[in-house]
C-alpha cells in the first residue's frame, strides 16, 4: 500500500498552493482530486482572469463565528507574499478597484503558477479519483504506522497528515460536493450551517415584474442591510442578539430576476432572509435638497430634468422608473411639469424613494450561481495557527471547508493561500 507524509483531498486553490508547499519542504505529498480537470474553479474565477488576492486585506474582510480566527494565518502569509509569487513566475497582473488584483491575461496563469509549485515540490497528483472513506488508525497503530487510511478509487493509501480541502458547495457542476463536512462530521467535528453567499438575490415574480424593463442597467449605489453581530450566536448577550449596519459602495446591476452586480453580491453575505435592503441610488447626494434648489426659475419638464441633479449618470430608464413608481404613491407629481412648479412634498417623495429604496428579497440564485459556501468546518476546534483539527491530530481542514468567509475581492483565494501555508509549514 502507498504511503505518503501528506494526502491532500482536494486540488482547487487552497489544496494545490498546500501541496505545492509541503512538498518543497522535503515531504512525499499526494494530491487527490475527483473531479477530470484541475481547478475549475480557478479557471471561472474573476470573469476568466483569477482575482487572485486583494492589496488591503485584513481580518475585517472575513465572516466566521469567530472573527479573530483566520487572523493568525493571514499574518502568516499575507497578500504581499502571494504577489511575491507571481512576481517569481513572472505573471502580468493589475489592480482593478480597491485594492483587487487580477491576472492581465488569463486564470490559467495563476493555475500554471500553482503547478510549477506543486512540480517543484515533487507533488503527486491523482485526477480524477474519487475518495471513499478516510479512517483513524488506532492508537496503537499509530505508534509505529502513519495515522491515517484512505480508500480511494486508484486504491488504498496511508499518510501520517490528511489535509481537507475540498471546498464549499457553489457549482456543483464543476465538482463541489459537501465531502469535507462529512468528513469534519465524522471526525466529531460540528459545522456551523451553511448558506450561499456572494450571490444574486432574486424577488416574487410579482413584485418584481415592474422592474424586469430595467434587466442589464448597472447603477452605483449604497446598499446596506441590519444583520446579526458577527460572532457565535449573533452577539446574543442575556438573550438580545446585538445587530450591526453594513453597508458597500459599489455597483448594483438589475437582472430578469432580481438583483446583482459587486454591491449586491456583497450584502448578500449578510443579508438574512424576510429582511429587506436598504439602497441609496444617489449615495453622497440629498436628492430632495438638490431638487429643490434646482427649482427656482426651472422651466424644463420634470420627467427629463430631475435626473440632472445627480451627480452620476443615471441611465433614462431607471430614472422613468423611479418616476412612474413614485407617482403610484404622489398622483400630484407629473413628467410634464416644469421643475420650478413642482410641489417640495411631491420633490421629496421622489427624494426618499431614491435615496432610500428599501426591498425585501424573496431568495438567493443558491449554490448554482453563489461564488462561495458561508458556515462549514467551526473554527473553535480547529487550530489557527496550522488549522489543525483539535479532535483528530494530524487531520487540517483549509480553505473554503472552514467557517472563514471572505467578502468579494480577492479575499477568498487569500484565505485558501494563507490557511494552505499554515497548514503546509506546520507538518
Ligand atoms: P475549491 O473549490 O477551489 O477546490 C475544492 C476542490 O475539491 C475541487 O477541485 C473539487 O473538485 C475537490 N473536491 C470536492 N469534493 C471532493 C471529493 N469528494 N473528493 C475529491 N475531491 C473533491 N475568489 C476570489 O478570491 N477571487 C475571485 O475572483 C473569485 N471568483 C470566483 C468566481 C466564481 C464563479 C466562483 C464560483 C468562485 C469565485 N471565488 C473567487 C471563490 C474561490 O474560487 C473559492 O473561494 C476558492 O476556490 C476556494 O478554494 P478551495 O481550495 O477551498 O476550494
Amino acid at each position: 500500500m502507498p504511503l505518503v507524509d501528506v494526502a491532500v483531498i482536494g486540488a482547487g486553490a487552497a489544496g494545490l498552493f498546500c501541496a505545492g508547499a509541503a512538498g518543497q519542504r522535503g515531504l512525499k505529498v499526494l494530491l487527490i482530486d475527483h473531479a477530470p480537470k484541475v481547478a475549475e474553479k480557478i479557471r471561472i474565477s474573476g470573469g476568466g482572469r483569477s482575482n487572485f488576492t486583494n492589496r488591503e486585506c485584513t481580518p475585517a474582510n472575513y465572516l466566521s463565528e469567530n472573527p479573530h480566527f483566520c487572523r493568525s494565518a493571514l499574518s502568516q502569509y499575507t497578500s504581499a507574499d502571494f504577489i511575491a509569487l507571481m512576481h517569481k513566475h513572472g505573471v502580468p497582473f493589475h489592480e482593478k478597484h480597491k485594492g483587487q488584483l487580477f491576472c492581465d491575461h488569463s486564470s490559467q496563469q495563476l493555475i500554471d503558477v500553482l503547478l510549477a509549485e506543486c512540480a517543484l515540490g515533487g507533488v503527486e497528483r491523482w485526477q480524477p479519483c474519487g475518495v471513499k472513506a478516510v479512517r483513524a488508525l488506532t492508537a496503537e497503530d499509530q505508534a509505529t504506522a502513519p495515522r491515517y487510511d484512505i480508500e480511494t478509487d486508484r486504491g488504498p493509501v496511508q499518510a501520517r497528515h490528511v489535509v481537507v480541502a475540498t471546498g464549499g458547495l457553489s457549482i456543483p457542476k464543476i465538482g463541489a460536493t459537501d465531502f469535507g463536512h462529512r468528513l469534519a462530521q465524522q471526525f466529531g467535528h460540528r459545522i456551523v450551517p451553511l448558506k450561499p453567499a456572494l450571490v444574486p438575490l432574486t424577488f416574487d415574480v410579482s413584485q418584481w415584474a415592474r422592474w424586469v424593463p430595467l434587466a442589464g442597467v448597472a447603477v452605483p449605489v449604497r446598499i446596506a442591510v441590519d444583520a446579526p453581530a458577527q460572532g457565535k450566536g449573533g452577539g446574543k448577550h442575556g438573550g438580545k442578539a446585538k445587530t450591526q449596519h453594513i453597508s458597500f459602495d459599489e455597483d448594483l446591476l438589475f437582472t430578469h430576476r432580481g438583483l446583482s452586480g459587486p454591491g449586491v453580491l456583497q450584502i448578500s453575505s449578510f443579508w438574512q432572509p424576510d429582511t429587506p435592503l436598504h439602497i441609496d441610488l444617489a449615495p453622497g447626494t440629498e436628492l430632495a435638497s438638490a431638487m429643490k434648489q434646482a427649482k427656482s426659475g426651472n422651466r424644463k419638464q420634470l420627467g427629463n430634468a430631475w435626473k440632472d441633479t445627480l451627480p452620476v449618470h443615471i441611465p433614462q430608464r431607471l430614472a422613468q422608473a423611479w418616476l412612474d413608481a413614485t407617482r403610484e404613491q404622489v398622483p400630484t407629481l407629473r413628467d410634464d411639469q416644469p421643475v420650478a412648479e413642482a410641489r417640495d412634498k411631491d420633490l421629496e417623495a421622489l427624494g426618499q424613494a431614491f435615496n432610500g429604496w428599501q426591498i425585501t428579497p424573496h431568495g438567493t440564485e443558491g449554490y448554482a450561481k453563489a461564488e462561495v459556501t458561508a458556515g462549514g468546518v467551526d473554527t473553535n476546534e480547529l487550530s489557527s495557527r496550522t488549522m489543525e483539527s483539535k479532535r483528530s491530530p494530524g487531520l487540517y481542514f483549509i480553505g473554503e471547508v472552514v467557517d472563514v468567509t471572505g467578502w468579494l475581492g480577492g479575499y477568498n483565494f487569500q484565505w485558501a493561500w494563507s490557511s494552505g501555508m499554515a497548514c503546509a509549514r506546520a507538518m
